[in-house]
């Protein structure tokens, strides 16, 4: 998740544009870079690190332009280099270009284009587009029209803004990422997000995918891909600028719990294939695990909670795996050797305790792999090989959108696991395929219809919180009570459900409500042990679908859609994600930023 910005009007475009990077920081801010429409042509300046290094290093060469184009990059594709940030330009820097998104055909698009002598500087997928809309522009074609040729060969994801040199206009396109206008008489911007121009205006447009508009002095066309005129109406924005980063929610919280129907979408972008029945990990080679005998997952906090998940799920399909707490590694470690794949789940890729693990792993000379959400972190350079999450930025404190997309991922790896070491795909793979592709939708309406925030009025005050769950529903139990009690500060804990009757069940009262997590399949332990909570008094809560045995048990239910069992905690997930929101909302919490806790655990 990137911000990008754009902007054509009277006066330099270079204090609007860095004002528009500032509020869009919150999208990612691992490198930055700006290019203006100067007299003579298209200035870039553009380097690794935050907006205020960009500003520095424009501090020594200012740049003066009225049209101009605007970067902050958080990395899915190259490390967060000077090279690797945007804005892009071709080998003639006639055409500069800022993304949002990922543009799946790129490395075809690449090597075509490199036949016809075109030089590329940078590992991104991005830089591809200024160099197609060159070779366009060399093939004859007008601006407009080259431009939208290379949109047309685009697959994947991207909200685009191009500026080609010589000319006071800007050209846009948006498929699959966030895209909007802001319109004021005789100043116009394009962004990923309407905190980029708030200051300056509050009409805006918000773009739908196939829109193509083109951006000069004299006002905004919106059209199709083809150039058909398509009508779109502005809006007036009601939130203050301060407001922005967080949009219409209160938090970042709870705006990432929302987002993760596109974080999703963006974890699985052609990494599944269910037409064809296969997963297509591009980060590894078909074989890379063949000759994988045993699997050992090492992480923190809610990584940990995602590790166990994929574990579990690991040992269902066939291969030995373990889950183990990074920071307990250097003195429990099972025995490492050449067939042992190790794989350091870290959101972050800075946490000392996994970084740790992961380098006494590679030490004892095991394979290792991260599953991370930052290109380019400590974790992603020491791991052997990484797979990247794609979540964008995580602001809130408490894990909830990486948590997600980190057991995806997990699954997905798990299943590349289990086909290379069994040498055929795992017998669940194709029923799984569709229930992934159709989790995004699955979490969007759960998000519209949950009703976690009444839940949690009606629990907010009890003495302390149960999670329990069996199996994959384990593991999201741990991940439901750590969030209860990050961000709410109240006691709660995670059970295997079978354990309750082998010591917890001494503190339950009608004062304890117990989260009941069902997955769809060995259920029958979860329900008679919620019973047996139930008949103490305790007010038993059942998540799971709305045919389930259990909502005639409980005392109250919170519904998730049909799924796959593997994926059915995870939507289980999302609706503790909410309960625990509220229930810190109505306990007046800090909940972006909880007291004693940090972001990324970097020391140990
Ligand atoms: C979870 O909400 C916390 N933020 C914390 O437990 C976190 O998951 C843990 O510190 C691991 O962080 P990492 O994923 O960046 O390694």
């Amino acid at each position: 998740m990137c911000g990008i910005i754009g902007r054509v009007g009277d006066g330099n475009a270079l204090e609007p544009l860095l004002t528009g990077l500032e509020n869009l920081e919150y999208r990612g801010y691992d490198s930055a870079g700006i290019a203006v429409q100067n007299g003579s042509g298209i200035d870039v300046q553009k380097r690794s690190g935050k907006v205020d290094e960009l500003k520095e290093s424009i501090g020594d060469a200012p740049l003066e332009g009225e049209v101009g184009i605007g970067h902050t990059r958080w990395s899915t594709h190259g490390p967060p280099t000077d090279a690797n940030a945007h804005p892009h330009t071709d080998g003639t820097k006639d055409v500069a270009v800022v993304h949002n998104g990922i543009i799946e055909n790129y490395a075809e698009l690449k090597s075509r284009l490199a036949d016809h002598g075109h030089e590329f500087t940078s590992d991104t997928d991005t830089e591809v587009i200024p160099h197609l809309i060159q070779f366009y522009l060399d093939d004859g074609m007008e601006n407009e029209a080259a431009f939208r040729r290379a949109i047309d060969e685009l697959e994947g994801s991207y909200a685009v803004t191009a500026m080609l040199s010589g000319e006071h206009v800007l050209y846009a396109a948006r498929q699959g990422s966030p895209l909007v206008v802001g319109m004021e008489d005789g100043e116009y911007f394009l962004a990923s997000d309407v905190p980029a121009f708030l200051e300056y205006t509050d009409s805006v447009v918000y773009l739908e995918d196939g829109d193509v508009v083109i951006v000069d002095d004299g006002g905004v066309e919106f059209t199709d891909l083809e150039g058909n005129p398509v009508v779109r109406e502005p809006e007036t924005i009601e939130w203050d600028p301060e407001q922005a980063g967080k949009g219409e929610f209160d938090h970042f919280m709870l705006k990432e719990i929302h987002e993760q129907p596109t974080s999703l979408a963006q974890a699985l972008e052609g990494r599944i294939d269910p037409e064809n029945e296969r997963i297509a990990l591009s980060d590894f080679e078909p074989g890379t695990f063949a000759d994988v005998e045993s699997v050992q997952f090492i992480a923190c906090g809610t990584s940990y909670h995602a590790a166990l998940y994929g574990s579990l799920a690991l040992n269902q399909a066939g291969i030995r795996s373990t889950a183990l707490l990074a920071n307990e590694y250097s003195v429990s470690a099972p025995p490492v050797d050449d067939d042992t794949l190790v794989v350091a789940v870290t959101q972050s890729g800075e946490t000392a305790d996994t970084l740790n693990a992961l380098r006494q792993a590679n030490a004892e000379g095991a394979t290792t792999v991260t599953v991370t959400n930052v290109v380019g972190s400590t974790a992603a350079r020491e791991a052997d090989q990484a797979l990247f999450i794609r979540a964008g930025p995580e602001i809130g404190v408490a894990a909830t959108k990486t948590f997600s997309s980190q057991a995806v991922m997990l699954l997905l790896l798990g299943q590349c696991i289990a086909a290379d070491h069994h040498g055929e795909p795992p017998a669940d793979l194709e029923a799984l395929l569709p229930e992934l592709a159709a989790m995004p939708d699955a979490i969007d309406g759960l998000l519209e219809t949950s009703e976690a925030d009444a839940l949690a009025e009606q629990y907010a005050h009890s003495q302390s919180y149960f999670f329990i769950g069996r199996g994959l529903g384990f593991s999201v139990a741990l991940e439901g009570a750590l969030k209860f009690k990050e961000i709410t500060y109240e006691h709660a804990e995670g059970f295997a459900s079978g354990e309750l009757k082998h010591g917890p069940l001494a503190l339950v009262t009608p004062e304890t409500p117990v989260f009941a997590v069902f997955t769809g399949e060995e259920d029958e332990k979860t329900l008679k042990n919620a019973e047996e909570a139930q008949t103490r008094g305790a007010p038993v809560i059942a998540v799971c679908p709305d045919d389930h045995r259990a909502v005639d048990v409980a005392d109250e239910h919170l519904s998730i859609p049909e799924t796959a069992p593997d994926l059915a905690g995870l939507l289980a997930n999302v609706q503790l994600q909410l309960v625990s929101y509220y229930a810190a909302d109505l306990l007046d919490r800090p909940i972006d930023k909880p007291r004693n806790l940090a972001k990324s655990v970097t020391v140990e």
